[in-house]
């Protein structure tokens, strides 16, 4: 039985969430317009003021639109993030007016004041989280809950949150920026009321009511987070983050049942999200995708060549036709283990894409050779090429990573050869047409995939074995006396 949420989240068009008219904006913009003024009004004494909160509220949602239209056209372009947007700055509106009619003359504080900003940047990006930090003090001043120097304290909170959650690539960077988060929350507290106050004693008190408040607005977070990324079908940094960790069940599967393909998802991964920085791309999505890339072989392990250690190998039993059959199985068998384990659909892209259209050469090859008709849409894939630079960066590591792995005596030149090589078929049979790389960032990424490849796969030299004679008399040596 689908739960609450589930529930709420199919009520969401999915495609209507990628574009909006014009049309769809004013009304969400004059709805939620009304909807955060109704609380302004009710505590307003007068018709004049109540009325002067409406003219106030529906101007800040008109610069706001002015704003994202201007500025920011990803989110302007898009009904799910401006109903994001509007949901956060109703949260922002309807919390305010709450905490003022439950907890009057609380200090502001214990109250969560970076939530809403930290959760626009996560959501959507951190320029639009400072624009939530300005609208959350606005509010707070309009309801009577913030005034003097707590505004410039709010404001420093806000910013904290939205700087800290900028960017996290590393779940260390989670705990660092929680830190940063409530250290900073306190700090500005403790100065805010020390300039309101002028008294030590009340300035410590509101210092730790601050840290208070900066600690329930990570836990209010991490609580809140899941929900919208359901809700709104967002894929934000944290849940990537989530996903990349080795204890995930379905890695934790890859890395029990194809042990050889999770070792080669990570190399994979490495080197995609190498290339993902370098180029400017979205690491930790290219990251997260590569990891999870091949999940479709844990079906059948065995008749994969990174699994197949000291093993008798399955496909000299089987027909070229069959054996491509199973391998391009793998694509359609990975969407769907995905799915099943709730994967964001970004991630599920890449797994869909990573082989492309592109053929299984080596069992084309082993046919053509027994003779008799041979079909090359037999041998193809039928994935979907890659429609973005991640699943693009991916696609290549994959196919780099195999090849030079599959390469004898792979010297830095030869590896370069084949990577090269590997590009060059990738462009001539089209896979690369829908990914939006262009030919400058396809010869960094060649050039980083070299050079990370040679660094994993040069030769070793061999370690000496201890022959000599004078060597043997000096282990004699060292024996301890037997007599
Ligand atoms: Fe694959
Ligand atoms: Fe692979």
């Amino acid at each position: 039985m689908p739960s609450l949420l589930d529930r709420i989240s199919r009520l969401w068009p999915r495609e209507g969430a990628l574009s909006t008219s014009s049309g769809q904006r004013a009304a969400l913009g004059v709805v939620t317009a009304l909807l955060a003024s109704v609380p302004l009004v009710f505590v307003r004494q007068s018709v004049i003021t109540a009325l002067a909160d409406i003219v106030l509220v529906s101007m800040l949602v008109l610069v706001g639109g002015l704003y994202l239209h201007r500025n920011e056209q990803g989110v302007w372009g898009r009904f799910r993030d401006i109903a994001i947007l509007a949901a956060l700055v109703l949260g922002v509106v309807y919390g305010t007016w709450l905490s003022a009619l439950i907890l009057p003359g609380v200090p502001p504080y214990v109250l969560p004041i970076p939530l809403a900003p930290i959760l626009a940047t996560l959501l959507l990006n951190p320029r639009v989280g400072i624009l939530v930090a300005v609208v959350g003090v606005g509010v707070g001043i309009l309801f009577g809950v913030l005034d003097g120097a707590h505004v410039v304290g709010s404001l420093l909170a806000g910013a904290a949150g939205v700087t800290a959650m900028g960017v996290i690539s590393e779940r260390s960077r989670l705990i660092s920026a929680g830190g940063l988060i409530v250290t900073v929350t306190g700090a500005s507290a403790l100065g805010a009321t020390l300039i309101e106050s002028g008294t030590l004693q009340q300035a410590i008190v509101a210092g730790g009511l601050g840290l208070v408040g900066g600690a329930l607005t990570v836990i209010l977070m991490l609580g809140m987070l899941p929900v919208f990324e359901h809700v709104f079908g967002v894929t934000t940094d944290v849940r990537l983050l989530e996903l990349a960790n080795p204890g995930q069940p379905l890695l934790k599967r890859l890395m029990m049942e194809a042990p050889g393909t999770y070792s080669h998802s990570v190399m994979t991964g490495n080197l995609a999200e190498t290339a993902a920085q370098q180029i400017g791309a979205n690491a930790l999505l290219t990251r997260v995708g590569a990891y999870y890339h091949d999940v479709g072989k844990i079906l059948r392990p065995g008749f994969f060549v990174e699994n197949q250690a000291g093993m008798a190998n399955p496909h000299d039993n089987t027909s070229p036709s069959l054996s491509a059959l199973i391998i391009t199985a793998h694509v359609r068998e990975g969407v769907e283990l995905a799915e099943e384990y709730r994967l964001p659909q970004e991630v599920v892209e890449i797994v869909r894409q990573h082989h492309g259209t592109s053929m299984v050469m080596y069992f084309y090859n082993k046919a053509a050779a027994a003779g008799g008709p041979v079909f090359e849409a037999d041998f193809r894939y039928s994935g979907e090429r890659p429609r973005s630079r991640e699943a693009a960066l991916v696609m290549l590591a994959d196919s780099c990573e195999a090849a030079v792995r599959a390469t004898s005596k792979p010297t830095p030149p030869r590896i370069e050869e084949v990577v090269r090589k590997v590009v060059a078929q990738k462009l001539a049979d089209h896979q690369l047409d829908l990914s939006n790389l262009t030919l400058a960032e396809i010869e960094a990424v060649t050039v980083v995939y070299t050079r990370l490849l040679a660094s994993v796969y040069h030769p070793r030299v061999e370690y000496p074995e201890v022959i000599s004679g004078r060597d043997k008399n000096a282990g004699q040596r060292n024996e301890p006396s037997r007599s």
